[in-house]
């Protein structure tokens, strides 16, 4: 067996696309290892998203080719590849910047690897347009014994890129126009993992709750109707989603939350902004107002759903005022947790043509007085926790002997004495504390 060493960066999809060529390797001869010095063939799996996230990818490459000269010197011969977002937007461009790589590849040719690689052998290959056929149709399934390996909880894409346009975001271009996969393929992907031993699945897309594939009579699904399709599966305990976007949360998938209680309670809606003016230039599509009477829709039909979201500070245009308004708005919401950044501008985007961009000190300041308030959200929705009971699911030995950790519903770690039996089950925990990133508590029996 050669052996396959992938580094992932970036979002859960990423996550979801490096098993996936895992798999597809595994036809020719590929096994999967965590030792980088092992490997016949090292994949990046890279992320384009902020300028900083596409520049690690660089650096990565110059410690691999000191790596890959001593491997030479040793006689053993390591291959380099760029997956991901940079390998689609850039291509050729990383050959030049980085002649240590053999072979790029954009995420829409994953089911082609076994081929490039067999030609990367031979001479440099770039492989990234936006092919006609599925993608999904030609990606071998995972099989029985990696699934275990790898663990209770998956990821599934169903469906990828994205037709918002977000002033800022340069998914559009490296992920391409809305796909959704048809729902008896999504359907037998769960079957699938749920038969290796998957407790939860986390439904993945750019856009998710955009999905729309077609049902078996050729009936557009969104993604409601999915969810409820994949409630069926035996043996399936919990369905999770993300990311979503305010404009695609319809009714049906509101009322799901409100019905289906294997649909955690626990949801990533991004808004960016506070200020209608920011939005605006964002091409966000919503008014800082419609994401607040959404926000109370969803809440009414699930009084103990909490939200996570994403923040950008310092988009062209921002004042102090409209920064104010964003922070206004969390104030408003409350998030259980958030992700926050600075305003990175992406060659391409409409956003870097824009007037107004913000000095990185401005931007900087703001992302600190942000954080703080998200941070201290974080704490009060984590201390507001202790005192009430969760079903958990217990995933893996914690950190001390005659510990297990579980997830709760808002995806906190729980930690608890008890037998490592209990690891694969889903037990009622009452919370009796909060460390600072986990709970701590006791079954109830
Ligand atoms: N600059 C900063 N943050 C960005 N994001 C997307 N594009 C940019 C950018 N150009 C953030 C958004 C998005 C998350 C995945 O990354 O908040 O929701
Ligand atoms: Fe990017 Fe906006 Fe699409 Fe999200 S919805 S992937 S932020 S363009």
């Amino acid at each position: 067996m050669k052996k396959l060493f992938i580094k992932t960066y970036g979002c859960q999809m990423n996550v979801y696309d490096s098993d996936r060529m895992s798999d597809a390797l595994a036809a020719s001869g590929y096994e999967a290892t965590t030792e980088i010095n092992d490997a016949d063939l090292v994949v990046l799996n890279t992320c384009h998203i902020r300028e900083k996230a596409a520049e690690k990818v660089y650096s990565e490459l110059g410690r691999l080719r000191i790596l890959r000269q001593s491997q030479e010197a040793k006689g053993k011969k390591m291959m380099i590849g760029i997956a991901g977002c940079v390998a689609q937007a850039e291509g050729e461009e990383i050959m030049r910047r980085a002649p240590v790589v053999d072979l790029v590849f954009g995420p829409q040719s994953y089911h082609k690897l076994p081929e490039l690689v067999g030609r990367a052998a031979n001479e440099k290959v770039v492989e990234t347009d936006f092919p006609a056929e599925d993608k999904f149709e030609h990606l071998p399934k995972a099989k029985k014994e990696t699934t275990i390996a790898r663990g209770l909880t998956s990821f599934l894409t169903v469906q990828e890129g994205c037709d918002k346009f977000c002033s800022f975001c340069v998914v559009p271009y490296t992920r391409g126009a809305e796909v959704s996969r048809p729902v008896a393929q999504v359907v037998a992907e769960a079957q699938n993992l749920v038969d290796g031993g998957v407790k939860e699945i986390t439904l993945l897309g750019q856009n998710v709750n955009a999905y729309h594939g077609l049902d078996e009579k050729g009936n557009s699904t969104g993604l409601a109707d999915l969810i409820y399709r994949l409630a069926d599966i035996k043996g399936l305990e919990r369905l999770r989603y993300t990311t979503s976007h305010p404009r695609d949360m319809d009714d049906a998938l509101i009322e799901a939350h409100r019905d289906l209680d294997m649909l955690m309670p626990y949801l990533h809606l991004p808004v960016q902004a506070g200020s209608d003016k920011i939005l605006k230039a964002m091409n966000r599509q919503h008014t800082a107002k419609e994401y607040m009477d959404l926000i109370d829709r969803i809440r009414t039909a699930r009084p103990d759903l909490a939200l996570s979201g994403d923040f950008i500070v310092g988009f062209p245009g921002e004042t102090e005022e409209d920064f104010e308004a964003t922070m206004q708005l969390v104030k408003d919401v409350h998030y259980a947790a958030a992700y926050s950044f600075k305003y990175s501008t992406r060659p391409g985007t409409p956003g870097a043509e824009m007037d107004g961009q913000v000095p990185e000190d401005v931007k900087y300041e703001r992302l600190q007085r942000l954080q703080e308030l998200l941070n201290a959200q974080q704490k009060e929705f984590n201390d507001s926790c202790v005192g009430k009971t969760f079903p958990v699911l217990f995933e893996k030995k914690g950190r001390d002997e005659g510990q297990i950790v579980g997830r709760s519903p808002y995806l906190q770690p729980v930690q608890v004495e008890a037998d490592l039996s209990l690891i694969g089950t889903i037990r009622p925990v009452s919370m009796y504390d909060t460390g600072k990133f986990s709970l701590f508590g006791k079954i109830v029996t």
